[in-house]
């Protein structure tokens, strides 16, 4: 075994936080250099015809940075095999191109991120992927859902966007097996530090690295990661053959946010136990949804399966639709916009902004919904900002 093969082995078996910082890649045997570099390049020479070095050869099928990325959050997610794409969306399409055909059935979370539901809706629905909708957090919903013999994957989010719903990954892998279906779960708000699906009996984890895993919103990009090899070699032809790839500078960026995941999520954690706090000792604020409460109906599946809560807040105020909007648009310290899971806080009302495009469907969300990601602030300025939003009635 090579030195770097050793090295990567040992950094797989580390903890989470080690794992972070060093798996999926060794410093380069040629310079030293500790972090992988930016290879800016589209090909590769070959020594002689077919004589590849490393087994590079095109940066679409392999890029080495992209490889160390891809290395890291396999590690993170304890999985056999990362793939980074060049999108979350991107991520979704692959994957199910790659593990579905046409004719064939999905069942979606009724509350999904809103442009997963039209994923499948327009796009994968006109190619021949039928699917429906089942509650995350009810599994005999879900098993009621499965069509036996044409459903090929279950798909959950857990916590979902935006109503933080809690689904049983253990539960639902065992009713997908027992469909013959796989279990993909949508890694994307609990992140690899909190929570790990595969660990629990998923097939495929998915991520939106624009979220947690990138950290510093500065980068769109996705990764899935499987743990059986016969997945990986359907998901590997298809990203190449698709080409949805993330580039190399994308790539170090979210294996740089990587690095620090653990220490942000805690903060991210912190900061939300206390907006929550808040939250529900405000008279205008009517419900606050955190799986962290022990009144939100996933608590108890949630405190089984997730190290912490995170960062990802949701409350209905009083006042309804205009009210949610208002607290929106006063907002300072919390910036209005879409995404969620970098450094600093962002606030957004779901129903006009995120979830859009679900309207009018089951999946549409309460008006009077407001959505937080609560950043990594002096968590007292956070509070101020909530307090001064909330006050005035519009
Ligand atoms: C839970 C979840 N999954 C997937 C996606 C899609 O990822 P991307 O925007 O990187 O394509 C998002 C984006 O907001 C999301 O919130």
């Amino acid at each position: 075994m090579s030195e770097q093969q050793h090295g990567h082995e040992a950094a797989q078996k580390a903890g989470f936080e080690t794992r972070a910082i060093h798996a999926g890649y060794e410093p380069d045997p040629a310079t030293g250099a500790v972090i992988p570099p930016i290879y800016a390049t589209s090909t590769y020479k070959q020594d002689g015809v077919g004589g590849l070095r490393g087994g590079y050869e095109y940066s679409r099928s392999g890029n080495p940075t992209r490889t160390a990325l891809e290395g890291n959050i396999a590690a993170l997610e304890e999985g056999e095999r990362g793939f980074a794409f060049a999108s979350g969306l991107a991520a979704e399409d692959t994957l199910v191109r790659a593990l579905c055909a046409p004719g064939d059935h999905v069942v979606v979370p009724d509350d999904a991120y809103g442009g997963t539901y039209r994923l499948f809706d327009k796009v994968e629905r006109a190619w021949g992927l039928e699917h429906n909708s089942a509650a995350v957090s009810d599994v005999d919903a879900v098993r009621a859902a499965i069509r036996p013999g044409e459903t090929t994957l279950v798909w959950v989010e857990t916590p979902t966007n935006p109503l933080l719903n809690i689904g049983d990954i253990e539960a639902l892998a065992a009713v997908a097996h027992e469909a013959g279906a796989l279990l993909v779960v949508d890694n994307t708000f609990a992140s690899p530090y909190l929570q790990q699906p595969l660990t629990l009996g998923a097939d495929v984890v998915v991520h939106s690295t624009t979220k947690y895993c990138g950290g510093h919103s500065d980068v769109v990009g996705g990764a899935l990661v499987v743990r059986d090899l016969e997945v990986a070699e359907r998901v590997g032809f298809h990203q190449n053959a698709m080409g949805a790839v993330a580039g190399p500078f994308d790539s170090w960026l979210v294996l740089r946010g990587l690095k620090t995941l653990g220490v942000r999520m805690d903060r991210h954690c912190d900061n939300a136990e206390r907006v929550v706090e808040f939250l529900a000792g405000h008279p205008d604020v009517t419900q606050v949804i955190y799986p962290g409460l022990e009144e939100h109906p996933g608590h108890a599946v949630a405190s089984r399966q997730m190290k912490r809560y995170g960062g990802m807040v949701s409350f209905r105020v009083a006042g309804g639709e205009q009210q949610a909007l208002a607290v929106c648009e006063r907002a300072e310290v919390f910036t209005l916009g879409e995404s969620l899971g970098g450094v600093e806080s962002l606030i957004e009302h779901p129903g006009r902004m995120t979830h859009a495009s679900v309207a009018g469907t089951d999946l549409e969300v309460p008006a009077d919904l407001v959505r937080l990601s609560v950043g990594i602030e002096t968590v007292d300025d956070l509070l101020a900002d909530l307090d001064r939003a909330l006050g005035a009635r519009a």
